[in-house]
């Protein structure tokens, strides 16, 4: 069975724990494990937090979406989408400590989080039009669903 839901909101940082609760309470029908939640909601958390901050510079007039997908045999697929600024040197960007923020706000590990959280990270991003992150994350599932 696929289940699927979508969401928008705006590039508020506050919004941010929206999104993460939003995601969990989304899964939660999968039974999901305590960690597995952790890591959906971390990784869901970075994806929307750089839209927020480095796609729209936190401008509440713009909004993000969060789009969650669960396939049969527990596949996770978690989409975050801006229309913002966009990355331009996707590679660079995911590169572990690399980041345009400040130093003492920002570590440049967004991705290398969600990436170690997920099973599979997809970054589509062009300047001046936004990024769309994709995380897909198997979940190790015992109830059948
Ligand atoms: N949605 C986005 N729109 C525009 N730029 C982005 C977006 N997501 C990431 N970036 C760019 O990629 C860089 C790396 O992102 P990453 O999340 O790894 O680190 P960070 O956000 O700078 O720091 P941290 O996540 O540790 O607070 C960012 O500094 C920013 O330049
Ligand atoms: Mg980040």
């Amino acid at each position: 069975m696929d289940n699927r839901m979508k969401v928008a909101f705006s590039a508020r940082a506050e919004n941010e724990g929206f999104a993460r609760s939003a995601a969990a309470a989304f899964v939660a029908c999968m039974d999901p494990t305590i960690e597995e939640l952790t890591e959906i909601k971390t990784g869901v958390s970075e994806a929307v937090s750089n839209s927020i901050i480095h796609g729209y510079g936190e401008d509440p007039t713009q909004m993000v979406e969060l789009e969650c997908q669960i396939r049969s045999g527990g596949k996770v697929i978690l989409i975050i989408r801006d229309q913002g600024v966009g990355i331009e040197d996707v590679e660079k960007a995911r590169e572990p400590m690399f980041t345009t923020g400040s130093t003492e706000e920002r570590s440049g590990m967004g991705f290398t989080v969600m990436e170690s959280f997920m099973d599979k990270l997809e970054v589509v991003s062009r300047t001046g039009e936004g990024t769309t992150v994709t995380m897909t994350k198997q979940l190790d599932i015992s109830n059948g669903f």
